[in-house]
């Protein structure tokens, strides 16, 4: 992987002419073939700084580079190295499937190239529906044509703005698994979800925004060892009216059953205290009868970063 990023986002401002700031200052650089995932709560900023990237709104301040290429002097060299698929469904209703993706890609003024619009029409299952009017198409349908038209062009950075909104489950893991097979590619993946596990599963890093401010960037592993809490949880032989006394010092939590204890400790630490505490346990007579361990999800860490700095 060259370090050189794919797009480099330095310095991104937007006021809109409502007077709204919806970008302050933004700085994001986005490695060549990662999958980055934007997550923010709504009105964040996600969708602002992805219409900047792809020249769609215009910053206030800044500069975008995507793949060697302003994004405002180069405009048209930068454009053609990147795909969209808005957050909005707005697609030719009239037009069948083939003749709106074949159009996408004539409007980069590339040769055509049915071998490859098959190609993407068949990965996206959209294949038998190829003849159908756009308009008679399902939710879910339309989301996939809009892939298929951002994918006509054979892009180098795909930008997908909640792409699996309104899917199914299903059809969001197949979503997942091609989004992948295009990382594999070498396409860069920016994409933006309110779905956690959607960037626990696909991300290798994440950003979060809140309030136009890009509040993290972290490789999602690190994140989630760095932010990440482990739980013991320990189901008692015999129920607890509530937590010794001796033992309260501990960061211990009895459930309302009184049948379930609760151990909360830290990932970065070495000293788990884990040992201590069963020795604890044992010098009070308490007897589990069975005991597992569970992270947080990134989806804990996200709520609390969001809460937390609020
Ligand atoms: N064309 C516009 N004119 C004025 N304000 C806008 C415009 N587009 C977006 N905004 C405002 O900018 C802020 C950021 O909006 P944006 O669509 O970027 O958020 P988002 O993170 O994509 O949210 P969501 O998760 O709901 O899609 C919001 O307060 C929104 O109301
Ligand atoms: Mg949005």
């Amino acid at each position: 992987m060259s370090s050189e990023p794919i797009v480099s986002i330095q310095g991104i401002s937007k006021t809109y002419a409502s007077g709204l700031q919806a970008l302050k200052k933004v700085d994001l650089d986005i490695r060549r073939g990662e999958i980055f995932a934007l997550l923010g709560p709504n009105g964040a900023g996600k969708t602002t700084l992805i219409s900047i990237v792809c020249g769609i709104v215009n910053a206030t301040t800044g500069v975008v580079v995507a793949d060697g290429h302003d994004i405002v002097r180069d405009y048209r060299a930068a454009r053609a190295k990147i795909g969209l698929v808005p957050q909005e469904l707005h697609t030719d209703a009239f037009e069948s499937v083939i003749a709106t993706v074949t159009f996408s890609r004539g409007l980069f003024g590339l040769a055509p190239n049915p071998a490859h619009v098959e190609k993407v029409l068949r990965d996206l299952s959209l294949w038998e529906k190829r003849d159908s009017k756009v308009m008679t198409l399902s939710g879910g349908m339309k989301r996939r044509v809009l892939i298929a038209k951002a994918l006509a062009h054979e892009p180098r950075i795909l930008f997908l703005d909640e792409p699996t909104a309104g899917v199914d489950v299903e059809l969001r893991h197949d979503m997942w698994q091609m989004v992948r097979r295009l990382r594999e590619n070498g396409t860069t993946i920016i994409l933006t979800t309110h779905y956690i596990e959607e960037a626990e599963d696909m991300a290798d890093r994440i950003g979060v925004i809140r309030k136009g401010e890009l509040i993290l960037v972290e490789d999602k592993a690190a994140l989630m060892k760095k932010l990440g809490k482990k739980q013991l949880s320990l189901s008692l032989q015999t129920p607890l009216q509530q937590i010794p006394a001796e033992l309260a010092a501990l960061p211990l939590e009895l459930s309302a059953s009184g049948d379930t204890l609760t151990y909360t400790f830290d990932t970065q630490t070495d000293e788990t205290g884990i040992a201590e505490l069963l020795r604890c346990l044992g010098a009070h007579g308490i007897d589990f009868k069975d005991l597992h361990s569970s992270q947080s999800s990134l989806e804990d860490i996200f709520v609390s970063l969001v809460r937390g700095a609020a």
